[in-house]
């Protein structure tokens, strides 16, 4: 058995994340948490909130806190929704730890060591009336190009054109609105990519398990070519910037960029999850002479690829010291929302708390991930969901368990019943699913899931066919032994289905699994030949009654959803 260090990106800390976040990180990374789990391996799952940079400090001056407070409770937050969604971190920390803090100062000194880094001086845009430096997103003004009128500094949204923000015509402060603005010198710390780019050129070619759309993005970047990026800003929130272990001269008002310590936070995330329990982080993180045996796993949306394959790697690469890299990348795009994307900062979709006040956790597990935007961007919408959630929760696998345990309760007293031999019925479906979970688990080792949900599916569904055709409840009058053997192979199947589900719903695979007395904690992955999974449950063992696993979703709730969460058809 392997290790698996398994990452999803960091969320933001201004505020609970909305279905596009989870789906396009977290959950996914979870599934494949929870499938490598089941097989065996010994896996570390961290995600961690990522609270610096201006998004923190904007998010807390609107709900009126300092932003030390405003963080402390909305890391809370998202720890709660997180858990309350089975999302399965073994550890989730926070980017703004005592931990966080040293690694970040550790990495910057060794790369000044090693003469990757270098002051500039260059000219930034200063907002008089906000007495601070603005970042160039938070300017803006008419676009040179198209006229548009609210162009950032960084962008215009309307033509697209990359801007600088002194292109802007009659820029103001995004914060206070204020026209008030001057251009005034500026330091930062500035880390020399372009030295890298040879090293990270050579391990790119060489991460052949890459999907496609990371490598071109890596590609992408080396060439365009790397540039030295600024890694320090002038702000009061993040990691303060030292040298020797002492506030670097000049550096007193400045700190990290946001970019530059959040994927740091990996690390400590992993170090805060030590501190905590006693475990040696190290042996996850820094790897021995002659390879290790770690299988580094990470997750993120599309817009976080970049900075995964070239700018951390640069700081890894760069401290000269033997930290692990990723291995593996799973890059995902984005969930729509009727024709636009989700967004926070317009509250535009459905977030994760409101979600589970709608429905458990399960039903959009299955929905996000049955529909992942995996080979392009996959829209959300309230008639998908519920055709989704009732086509293959309720009509198949919920249906099909509740057949079972209800002839069990009626005709067998609720025991895995003794007696009757299987025929050619069972071995053609013992055929069938051999070559279903091979291919499930090809796919969950892929990271493919949509495949994986479908294989799922296929085999729930097996189960209720195979139950249309043994038809036991006709049976049992002329055959008892082969209705006993019937039913038994479909509890069998039953707990085989709610076994292989876990991953995607871990609330109802444990429902069912514990009424059938599947005693195994952490669940295994199914390895063995169906003939010997469907005989698993000992004979004469009770079957407890199930409660009702999944409900139907009704046009009206639909209806009520639509018109509360807009997203009218
Ligand atoms: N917070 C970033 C985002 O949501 C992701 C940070 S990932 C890490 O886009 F690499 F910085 F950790
Ligand atoms: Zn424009």
């Amino acid at each position: 058995m392997g290790r698996y260090l398994i990452t999803s990106a960091l969320p933001y800390i201004n505020g609970i994340k909305h279905l596009g976040n989870l789906a396009g990180s977290m959950l996914p990374a979870d599934v494949h948490a929870r499938f490598r789990r089941m097989q065996g391996h010994e896996v570390l799952f961290i995600c961690a909130t990522d609270e610096h940079g201006t998004p923190a400090e904007l998010g807390a001056l609107e709900a009126g806190l300092d932003v030390r407070s405003y963080c402390d409770q909305q890391h809370d937050l998202q720890r709660d929704v997180c858990a309350r969604f089975g999302l399965s971190f073994d550890w989730f920390g926070r980017s703004s730890s005592r931990q966080n803090r040293e690694l970040t100062q550790h990495f910057a000194e060794r790369l000044e060591e090693a003469g990757l880094i270098e002051e500039r001086t260059t000219p930034q845009v200063y907002s008089i009336d906000d007495r601070r430096f603005l970042p160039d997103r938070y300017v803006e003004g008419t676009c040179p190009r198209c006229g548009y009128e609210s162009a950032r500094g960084d962008q215009c949204d309307n033509c697209g054109a990359l801007l600088d923000p002194v292109d802007l015509i009659r820029p103001r402060s995004k914060i206070s609105g204020s026209g008030r603005l001057e251009v005034r010198d500026t330091t930062h710390l500035f880390l020399l990519q372009d030295r890298m780019a040879e090293r990270i050129r050579a391990w790119v070619d060489a991460a052949q398990e890459w999907p496609p759309l990371a490598r071109s993005i890596a590609y992408k970047w080396l060439d365009e070519g790397l540039q030295p990026r600024a890694i320090t800003r002038d702000l009061d929130w993040g990691v303060p910037v030292t040298k020797n272990g002492r506030p670097r001269p000049g550096f007193e008002d400045k700190v990290f960029y946001v970019w530059f310590d959040a994927p740091i936070e990996y690390i400590a995330a992993t170090a805060e999850w030590a501190d905590a329990t006693g475990a040696e982080w190290r042996r996850w993180w820094l790897m021995p002479e002659g390879g290790d045996d770690v299988t580094y796993v990470q997750f993120m949306g599309k817009d976080n690829v970049a900075f995964h394959t070239v700018s951390f790697p640069v700081t890894l690469f760069g401290s000269g010291e033997p930290w692990k890299l990723v291995d593996r990348l799973k890059a995902l795009n984005w969930v729509t929302w009727y024709g636009g994307k989700f967004s926070t900062s317009e509250r535009r979709g459905v977030f994760m708390d409101q979600a589970l006040d709608l429905l458990p956790a399960d039903y959009w597990r299955w929905r996000l991930m049955a529909n992942a935007p995996e080979n392009a961007d996959s829209a959300f919408t309230w008639s998908d969901f519920q055709n989704g959630v009732n086509a293959d929760l309720v009509n198949v696998l919920g249906n099909f368990v509740n057949r079972v345990v209800r002839f069990g309760e009626a005709r067998f007293e609720s025991v895995v019943p003794d007696g009757g031999t299987p025929g050619p019925l069972e071995l053609s479906l013992f055929e069938e699913l051999d070559s279903h979970l091979r291919a499930l688990t090809e796919h969950h080792d892929a990271m493919e899931f949509r495949r994986a949900a479908a294989e799922t599916r296929a085999i729930w569904a097996a189960g209720n066919q195979y139950l249309q055709r043994a038809a036991p409840w006709s049976a049992i009058g002329a055959d008892a032994p082969a209705a006993a053997c019937s039913l038994r192979t479909a509890l069998n199947l039953a707990c085989l289905g709610a076994r292989v589900s876990a991953p995607f719903l871990p609330y109802t695979a444990r429902t069912i699994l514990d009424a059938f007395g599947v005693a195994d904690r952490p669940l295994r992955w199914p390895t063995a030949a169906a003939a010997v999974l469907l005989d698993e449950l000992p004979r004469g063992q009770p079957v407890a009654p199930l409660p009702l696993l999944f409900r139907r979703i009704e046009d009206t709730e639909i209806a009520d959803w639509s018109a509360r969460f807009g997203g009218e058809e």
